[in-house]
């Protein structure tokens, strides 16, 4: 037999499939990278969907690579009528086996350090950074903003185009939950009693969720909040309104109306007549209490609190523990905090 013949038609083979390999790389990329993805809104998004489609390419190579070959030798290779002969006999190829080590270890090493700079560049700090304090519980979200004196809003309204680093906990008690909004990209776990931190910076004016990406518990998949990216003049006149709805004069009313809707009113009157089931509101807050043990205490914040959500530790003289042992999980901390500015309106 010819010795030339054999290997002119292995190479034959070779630039086929290297063209069949080139042209369904082109073609898995370019479908893969059709593919809908949610819309970006921080600036981060642009540099994790970067990286994302750089992937994309390697996994359109690497899925030609492997189904190339493999049809190829199913269709071209295959038994003819009439060959009952053993196939050819292969005792390796070093060439070929350092290449498919060497090439894959290079493209694992660059996206190691491609991986390593992108990590850098989303979690760089930026300047003006304005800092929002996210608390997760089971099963919901709390926004602080200190820098702006807005307290416990329950949506996350940022301005658009402003740098924010946001600082995450859980409660100490709690479990652990994720930050994720995914036009944003970025993620971030919070974790009971270890603080950790992202930087967002949204750069699209929308309505979008903040989801918990941990599995948590039984609200998990109701563990959202709204988040409203905003122009500066709308943020403005947010901070205004969230701040408005804590001071104490709203709070106040809101106590009041609380006072009659939450039944409170059937025990403690506003009057200051002594003879109700409860002692009377009126001149309570700041007054010296007496109480069943003997022991004696000052009516100030801590004690209200205290006496609405554990009523039972600390018993006026004078009166029967009768009040009802719900009321931490009937009234939200906003709704106890609202009675006790309305209490202390009461001189
Ligand atoms: Cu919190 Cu899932």
């Amino acid at each position: 037999m010819d010795q030339g013949t054999p290997k002119r038609s292995y190479r034959r083979h070779f630039i086929i499939v290297s063209l069949l390999v080139a042209v369904v790389a082109i073609i898995s990329t370019i479908g893969l990278r059709a593919m809908p993805k949610f819309p970006r809104a921080s600036t981060q998004a642009l540099t994790v969907d970067w990286l994302y489609d750089l992937h994309l390419v390697v996994i359109g190579f690497l899925f030609a690579l492997v189904m190339v070959f493999m049809l190829y030798s199913l269709f071209v290779f295959r038994r003819k009528p009439g060959e009952d002969g053993d196939g050819d006999h292969f005792e390796g190829n070093t060439k070929l086996e350092i290449v498919w080590t060497v090439l894959p270890l290079i493209i694992v090493l660059a996206f190691g350090v491609i991986g390593a700079v992108t990590l850098k560049d989303v979690t760089a700090a930026q300047e003006d950074e304005m800092t929002v304090n996210v608390t997760a519980f089971s099963f919901g979200w709390q926004f602080d903003y200190p820098d702006l004196g807005v307290e416990k809003a329950t949506t996350l309204n940022l301005p658009v185009g402003q740098p924010v680093l946001f600082k995450l906990k859980s409660l100490d008690q709690d479990v652990i939950h994720s930050f994720y909004v995914v036009e944003f990209r970025v993620k971030q776990d919070l974790v009971p009693g270890v603080p950790t931190q992202l930087r967002v910076t949204p750069n699209v004016e929308g309505a979008y969720k903040v989801r918990c990406n941990e599995l948590c518990g039984t609200g998990h998949t109701n563990m959202l909040a709204d988040v409203n990216i905003v122009n500066q003049t709308d943020f403005d006149a947010w901070v205004v309104e969230q701040k408005a709805a804590f001071s104490p004069e709203r709070l106040a009313a809101l106590g009041q109306e609380l006072h009659a809707s939450q039944g409170c009113i059937a025990c403690h009157n506003v009057t200051g007549d002594p003879g109700g089931v409860g002692p009377t509101w009126k001149g309570l807050y700041g007054a010296q209490r007496e109480f069943a043990d003997g022991s004696t205490g000052v009516a100030d914040e801590e004690y209200l609190r205290s006496s609405i959500l554990a009523s039972q530790e600390r018993i006026v003289a004078g009166y029967a523990a009768v009040m009802p042992q719900n009321y931490a999980d009937v009234l939200s901390d906003q709704q106890v905090q609202a009675i006790i500015e309305y209490i202390k309106t009461l001189q």
